[in-house]
């Protein structure tokens, strides 16, 4: 018995779920809509008896923990201690329940946050409250989003932890520390900070501003076990609430512009903190809502990363809108210059297509052929990537009206417009070789970024076997590689393809262009991130797969009323949902 069962045993499943969807009593169990995706028909299922819910119509399910997770969007040890409180039962500090060694990074993190607070409140530093005062930031804004002054001296923040009985090595792992010529010294210093937290309000980082105009303005926490730049989310914590009930997420690029927005009262904001939209962005934010809007740069034609988010959000049927600001302008300013302003521009956001039209036409000038050739390369780059062929039509025709060519003749050149975008499972043609490479699926695309990153072989194995790939020939190529690191104890892509026929290493070849190709320019952190989320999605496929086909077989059980059954087929739910909880 451990205290996982005792806080399952306590809390009673359909009262805590009723709170967030309503519940019928049907038999054994409890039905509702499912709070995950969108449905008229109550495919939600809620079991007492076995602590579990599931629904037939998304596939979701899980125990309370899942369910919190799911639906807070916090990771697994958050929702714990949140169940954990609500029943009363004391988790112990140490061992038992699953030992959490990222445990003491957190609360360094927490305790270095509470020490530049009150740095920043201190007399000495009046005037560093009084650059956010004149930047437009009220008082009880600061407090709320916890800023802090970051002090001069080298090594302040680590002799305080010391002094607290922290070591060096948590020190430096928690990332508010570094090592220079054998010395260790605070990582901020005459800063102002901005701590991050994760969704469930944890500090993790921080991102710290210069006063004035020296480089680099901000330094951030480097990457740590509790702090990933990829997929963290300034000021999530404090927005999910409103991003549920308004059913949409604003995207800064700029915490300035997340804390401005939020004292604005647009509070439904985060900020992605200068880099692109990345899955798991977009995995956290699909929990709360499926419509975005977006406050920056979004041009097809030029930055390749807003390009590549907006593909990754397409592909997961997100709605886009734009936020317009005016030139050389971001919230922030706007927000200081006027909060109607923010308000109004977050109001007129348009539709992301409409937007990228207008852009492209305003950039152009299309009464030049040249410019007008320019403008419908660019814009049939983007209709082809269009999930929907309704909206895809609509768009070619407006295209064809707008730069006065008939659809018919711009039809032939979407057909030559090139796409590289990896695509939902679609059969592949195998045998195209040639410049017109199809889409690949996601399997082919999971196994081309081991070829891209073949030293984490043991990662890619650990979480998936050859049977997780449902194309035959995958799968066989697969089971390859998987024979050739357990006889050579390494993966090395170029001999292992010399032993494969002319016709597998042909593809494999294939495959191995098309990443090489999109992530040409990666850094080694980015492919390593890429291959945890391509390898992460495609179990979490399986186990979907898995599910859908139990979720299946327990429709059935339900309508036949067979109860003996449907206790078989949950326990088998239980299991599955184990597996998933180890991804
Ligand atoms: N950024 C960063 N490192 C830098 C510069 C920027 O991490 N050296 C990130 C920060 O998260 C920043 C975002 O990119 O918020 C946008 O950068 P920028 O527009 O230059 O800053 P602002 O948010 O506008 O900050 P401020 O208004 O204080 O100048
Ligand atoms: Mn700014």
């Amino acid at each position: 018995m451990n205290e996982l069962e005792e806080i399952k045993n306590k809390v009673d499943i359909v009262e805590y779920i009723g709170k967030y969807v309503p519940l019928k009593q049907s038999g054994r169990n409890f039905k509702g809509c499912c709070p995950f995706h969108n449905e008229k028909t109550a495919s939600f299922m809620v079991s007492p008896e076995k602590q579990i819910f599931h629904c037939f119509g998304c596939g979701k399910g899980g125990d309370i923990f899942t369910f919190t997770e799911e639906i807070e969007g916090v990771d697994f040890v958050t929702a714990l201690r949140e169940m954990a409180e609500k029943a009363g039962v004391k988790l112990p500090d140490r061992g038992g329940v699953r030992k959490e060694p990222t445990d003491r990074l957190f609360e360094i993190n927490e305790q270095v946050c509470d020490l530049y607070e009150k740095e920043l409140w201190k007399d000495a530093n009046k005037k560093i409250v009084k650059y956010l005062l004149d930047r437009g930031m009220e008082e009880k804004t600061i407090k709320t989003f916890r800023l802090g002054f970051a002090p001069q001296n080298g090594d302040l923040i680590v002799k305080e932890l010391g002094v607290i009985g922290y070591l060096d090595e948590d020190l430096l792992k928690s990332g508010i520390a570094k090592e220079r010529n054998s010395k260790i010294l605070d990582q901020f210093f005459n800063r102002i900070t901005f701590p991050i937290m994760n969704a469930g309000g944890r500090v993790v980082g921080f991102t710290a501003r210069v006063l004035d105009d020296s480089l680099p303005k901000y330094v951030n926490t480097p990457e740590t076990p509790i702090y990933h730049k990829s997929s963290v989310l300034f000021g999530f914590d404090k927005a999910k609430e409103q991003i549920r009930k308004q059913n949409h997420v604003i995207i800064v690029e700029g915490q300035m512009d997340a804390i401005f927005s939020y004292q604005a009262g647009v509070k439904n904001v985060v900020a992605s903190s200068g880099t692109a939209l990345t899955e798991a962005h977009l995995d956290l934010i699909k929990r709360f809502t499926k419509n975005i809007k977006m406050a920056f740069d979004v041009d097809m034609a030029g930055q390749n990363a807003t390009r590549r988010a907006i593909e990754l959000a397409w592909e997961r049927e997100f709605n886009i809108k734009v936020i317009s600001v005016p030139e050389g302008k971001d919230p922030a300013d706007l927000v200081k210059s006027d909060p109607k302003k923010w308000v109004e521009a977050c109001r007129k956001a348009k539709y992301v297509v409409d937007y990228i039209f207008d852009s492209t036409f305003e950039k152009y000038n299309t009464t030049n052929i040249l410019d007008k050739k320019q403008a419908t390369k660019e814009l049939l780059v983007m209709i082809k990537k269009l999930p929907d062929p309704v909206e895809r039509d609509h768009y070619l025709n407006l295209l064809a009206t707008r730069v006065g060519v008939s659809a018919a003749a711009l039809e032939a050149a979407l057909a030559k417009v090139k796409s590289v975008v990896p695509k939902e499972s679609k059969p592949t043609d195998q045998s195209a070789v040639g410049s017109q490479a199809p889409a690949q699926t996601r399997e082919e695309y999971t196994l081309s970024m081991l070829l891209l990153t073949p030293k984490y072989y043991e990662f890619f194995f650990n979480k998936l076997e050859p049977v997780d790939f449902t194309d035959e020939r995958l799968r066989g190529l697969v089971e390859g590689i998987l024979k050739y690191t357990e006889k050579n104890e390494d993966l090395q892509v170029q001999p292992w393809i010399k032993t494969l026929d002319t016709k597998d290493s042909n593809y494999v070849s294939q495959l191995q262009m098309m990443t090489e190709n999109e992530f040409a320019d990666a850094s080694e952190e980015t492919l390593n991130e890429e291959l945890f989320y391509a390898v992460s999605r495609l179990k979490r496929e399986c186990i979907e797969r898995e599910k859908k086909v139990l979720g299946d077989k327990m429709a059935a059980a339900d309508r036949s009323a067979d109860s003996k059954l449907m206790r078989e087929l949950m326990s088998e739910l239980q299991q599955i949902i184990e597996k998933e909880r180890n991804l």
